[in-house]
């Protein structure tokens, strides 16, 4: 009896631990997850540049809605029904959200920790002088 305990805890604990890892399977032609409207995604994004452009991104949903948005400005994408589009960024929220917070680009270097520039104009110097002096904000120093 204790043995059928113990086997019946290793499964549970088994299947926990599965479900904490979230494997997602990927599609092998796109890289994109296999996840509630995936296809919709796939034939709406996958036509002017490769899946990468967005797959490498992260970003909450209000981001998301942004890139598209500059899709549409900028990109040629057209306009979309709104469901679709809700859908579309629920899956690309949902699946490449940020994450932890760890998942962000990291901040920019501060200016004074950067080594020299070499291709620096005296233009460009003077604007770095003025950072150093606080005259000019830069997003580092904010
Ligand atoms: C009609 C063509 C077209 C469609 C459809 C399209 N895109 Fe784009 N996308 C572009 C173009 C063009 C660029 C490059 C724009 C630039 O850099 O100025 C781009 C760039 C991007 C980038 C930036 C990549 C980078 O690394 O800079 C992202 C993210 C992106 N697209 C996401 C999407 C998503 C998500 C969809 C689906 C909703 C989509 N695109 C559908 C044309 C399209």
């Amino acid at each position: 009896m204790p043995t059928i305990r113990l086997i019946c805890l290793t499964a549970v604990l088994n299947l926990n631990a599965f479900a904490a890892e979230q494997v997602v399977p990927l599609d092998p032609t796109t890289g994109m997850k296999i996840a509630p409207d995936w296809e919709l995604v796939r034939n709406h994004c996958v036509i002017c540049h490769s899946s990468q452009t967005f797959l490498r991104q992260r970003a909450t949903e209000a981001n998301w809605t942004s890139v598209l948005e500059w899709m549409q400005k900028h990109g040629g994408l057209w306009k979309l029904d709104a469901e679709v589009e809700k859908k579309i960024i629920k899956y690309l929220a949902i699946n490449y959200g940020p994450g932890s917070a760890d998942n962000y680009r990291r901040a920019q270097i501060s200016a004074t920790l950067m080594p020299p520039n070499p291709y620096a104009t005296e233009a460009r110097l003077k604007a770095e002088a003025k950072k150093k002096q606080g005259i000019i904000q830069s997003p580092a120093n904010k």
